[in-house]
């Protein structure tokens, strides 16, 4: 196959699985590879872990604001939209703005929701193990993320439900299955994000009128230098959490334990020493991360690995091919739940480093134990379906059985 035939637009490829061959050979033969674009300009390949650092840790020259960070070039009417995310910000308003994220986002909040996730972990695991079968992304893997963000923002349990579902339009664009005609809360929305925006307006108002100690309350009291959060700036907040927060950590959820299904000496050595666990969250990220990709765009003429770039070239980071760079880890096709050191870049780097990477990290822990503790005998009963994206590396669905036991609820 020619270099020129690797064909990161097709999805119907990314459905089957990320084209791990396709990769490796760009990362020897061309690291910088430009890529022809049938709908617009060609685009930069990205795919060494060296250069994805220091493109990451230069936003002056690779600007996530110019042209916002999805692949696809944005609807010149949907910049300014996309500029309210914190995700398409560059420096100093990038600075300024997470500097306030941070005053309410803190580690503590992070580690006092531990033994509240420790709960949720029990009851997701109650709702299925009398019946020795679910599906596990729906059942399993999705419910955690959204319940955390959920509870920290005090959206009700009425409502949580919804913005499960406008978040999964959001993200699988591509995916015709979940592009649906009918808005999902009442009234006429061009679009899910429309729909998720003006549930934030309900959310800030329902924040200020009672203010509590929730993650909302904060942020719309969060001060830095005599700023605050406006209005608009705490609905695309609220926006970029539903999603970032939720559908990264399903789709690792999934994966993971797709990984750990297909390598059962893996799952037996974590299960055999529950110590692993920590180590074993960090190859799972390495292995599959969620985002396959982010884009960038050149501000001024440059080069990277001595091929020349220019101006408002668009750029684009290969997250699952730097994570299996041969020049930073030993054997990067292999599963190990033990690989020391794992300098894996799922969560990115520099000035965009994921906000919620510790939330994730904790998450990730808790529920891994919760599984295999509980359903350590978790096996495929169908193959699973992948979403229709070169963008999120997501499972739709993923039919699962295993030895049913009791519920835990009682020790709660
Ligand atoms: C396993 C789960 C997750 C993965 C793999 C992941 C991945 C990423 C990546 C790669 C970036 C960097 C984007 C860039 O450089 O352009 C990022 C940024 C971000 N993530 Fe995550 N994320 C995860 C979970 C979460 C969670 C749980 C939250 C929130 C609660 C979150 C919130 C964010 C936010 C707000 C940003 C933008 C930060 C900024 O622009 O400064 N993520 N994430």
């Amino acid at each position: 196959m020619a270099l020129d035939d690797i064909d990161l637009l097709d999805l119907d490829t990314f459905e089957k699985g990320t084209p791990h061959a396709w990769f490796t050979r760009l990362r020897k033969e061309d690291p910088v590879h430009r890529h022809e674009d049938p709908a617009g300009n060609p685009f930069w390949c990205i795919t060494k872990h060296e250069d994805l650092k220091s493109i990451s840790k230069n936003p002056g020259l690779f600007s996530s604001e110019r042209m916002g960070t999805l692949l696809r070039d944005p609807e010149p009417e949907s910049l300014g939209a996309l500029r309210a995310i914190m995700l398409n910000m560059d420096p100093p308003r990038h600075r300024q703005y997470r500097a306030l994220i941070n005053k309410a986002f803190t580690p503590r909040m992070v580690t006092e929701l531990m033994p509240r996730v420790r709960v949720m972990v029990d009851r997701i695991v109650d709702n299925v193990i009398e019946k020795g079968e679910c599906d596990f992304v729906e059942d399993l893997a999705a419910p955690l993320p959204m319940e955390v963000i959920c509870e920290m923002m005090g959206v009700p349990e009425e409502d949580r439900r919804a913005i499960y579902e406008i978040g999964n339009r959001m993200v699988g664009f591509d995916d015709p299955e979940l592009q649906k005609d009918q808005p999902i809360l009442d009234g006429d929305y061009e679009n899910a994000s429309a729909e998720m925006f003006m549930y934030a307006t309900k959310l800030a108002e329902k924040a200020r009128s009672h203010p509590s100690d929730d993650l909302a309350t904060a942020l719309l009291h969060a001060e830095v230098d005599g700023e605050r959060l406006s209005d608009f700036d705490f609905n695309s907040f609220f926006l970029i959490l539903a999603i970032a927060g939720n559908e990264t950590t399903r789709t690792v959820t999934s994966n993971g334990m797709l990984n750990l299904i297909r390598h059962p000496d893996q799952r037996q050595a974590i299960l055999d020493d529950m110590s692993l666990i920590p180590s074993a969250v960090e190859e799972i990220l390495r292995f599959d991360p969620a985002v396959h990709n982010f884009r960038r765009t050149a501000t001024a003429d440059t080069e990277i690995r001595g091929v020349e770039i220019k101006e408002d070239d668009r750029i684009i980071l290969w997250y699952p091919s730097v994570n299996r760079d041969e020049d930073v880890f030993e054997n990067p096709q292999k599963f190990d739940v033990r690989r020391q050191p794992n300098d894996h870049l799922s969560f990115g780097i520099g000035e965009h480093y994921c906000l919620g990477a510790n939330l994730a990290r904790m998450e990730l822990r808790l529920i891994f134990e919760g599984l295999l503790k509980r359903l350590p005998d978790l096996e495929l009963a169908a193959e699973p379906r992948r979403l229709h994206s070169n963008f999120i590396n997501g499972v739709k669905e993923m039919r699962v059985t295993f030895t049913p036991g009791a519920r835990a609820g009682e020790r709660h």
